[in-house]
């Protein structure tokens, strides 16, 4: 329950194009996905109404390779990166792998109540942080919408705050929206550089099908750079170590963007169960636990800090024999808490949750 992919098979007609294009049998290099890029175009004109160019999309192996690509590509040694902990960890490494300075801005937490008045976590950007986080020498704002660890989908209001901070401070925005897909209830994702065409001329926005088909390992990803002399920094960043995207990446994420719209419709419908499964099942039986309520992806952020445990993450793993993640590793505010992936089927779900229950209580006791 560690590892941010799912225990579900991909849509059948991604496998069928794949089975079609290992049946021709010549595995050399590819060409340009041009039909991919024009899927590409469609599907952001078609869901959010943002329209860009198809030469606007730039290919890549990954979305941490393209955290790191990003980072080499905007500012110079020893500029500023603002991050938003708790996050992803490689928003932290990516900086430090191309000698930038991370900048946290940790994000506020407060207690919300849900519809039937439960308590949960809520996490918001502190602009008063942001505000405090920058030095003359930040050049880059790095975002995480859908947010990783506290499944937060941040509102157009929130994003337009965002904007015109980083419009304030001349900030080029990394927006990694690899979980926009993954909607929960009636959340609804806008992409920050969809808001205005000021954003979009400063942004840099990575998606890919991965997370969402269920295909990281066939690795197609994207960054979509309208503003040309950014897109050229990317492709400067990249030149000679990233390699192309390897031939059935493409295949997949075609048919994915094109064929599997029923497909995500239902796999959202059933991450809204296992959230909820997730949240009733702790609220009930580890009341003790403060957790989130997220709005977007396949991930609960739960606070162990309370039951006194040195490393909660691995008392878990030896004593439930559930594997979680490790909240230490996204930065300020994430140790003792752990990460908890709902993306299988229920009743795998419902197994690993009574193993932490039952391990648990032995603490609770
Ligand atoms: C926010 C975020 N960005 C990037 C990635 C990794 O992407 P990739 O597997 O394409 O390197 C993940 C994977 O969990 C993620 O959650």
């Amino acid at each position: 329950m560690w590892v941010a992919d799912m225990d579900f098979a991909s849509p059948a007609p991604i496998a069928e194009a794949l089975r079609r294009r290992i049946g021709h049998e010549i595995f050399g290099y590819g060409k340009d996905p041009v039909e991919l890029r024009q899927a590409v175009v469609e599907r952001l004109a078609r869901l959010y109404g943002w329209q860009i160019e198809p030469a606007h999309i730039v290919f890549l192996p990954g979305l941490v390779c393209g955290l790191n690509v990003v980072a080499r590509a905007v500012g110079a040694p020893g500029s500023g990166v603002l991050v938003n902990p708790p996050v992803y960890p490689p928003f932290l490494s990516a900086s430090t792998n191309q000698q930038r300075v991370v900048q946290a801005a940790p994000l506020a937490t407060c207690t919300q109540h849900d519809a039937q008045g439960r308590p949960y976590l809520h996490y918001e950007l502190d602009f008063d942080a942001m505000d405090a986080g920058i030095t003359p020498e930040t050049r880059l704002f790095m975002l995480c919408n859908p947010h990783n660890p506290v499944g937060r989908a941040y509102t157009p209001q929130e994003l337009s705050q965002i904007g015109e901070f980083c419009l304030r401070h001349n900030l080029v925005i990394s927006s990694d929206e690899i979980h926009c897909d993954l909607l929960l209830g009636e959340t609804k994702h806008s992409p920050i550089a969809a808001l205005a065409p000021e954003l979009a001329d400063r942004t840099i926005t990575l998606m890919a099908p991965s997370k969402t088909y269920n295909i990281p390992g066939l690795g197609c990803s994207m960054a979509i750079v309208p503003n040309a002399q950014l897109r050229a920094q990317i492709n400067q960043a990249a030149a000679g170590i990233v390699p192309h995207v390897n031939i059935l990446g493409p295949v997949a994420a075609h048919a994915a963007y094109t064929e599997c719209e029923d497909w995500l419709e239902e796999l959202c419908d059933y991450l809204t169960g296992n959230r909820d499964l997730v949240f009733g099942f702790v609220q009930r039986y580890l009341p003790q636990v403060p957790l989130t309520r997220p709005e977007a992806t396949y991930l609960a952020w739960l606070d162990l800090r309370g039951l006194g445990l040195d490393n909660p993450q691995q008392y878990v793993l030896k004593e439930a024999k559930v594997a979680l993640g490790d909240g230490a590793a996204f930065g300020e505010g994430g140790e003792g808490f752990v990460r908890l992936n709902f993306g299988m089927p229920r009743a795998l779900l419902q197994q690993g949750l009574n193993q932490i229950a039952a391990a648990l209580d032995q603490v609770l006791a």
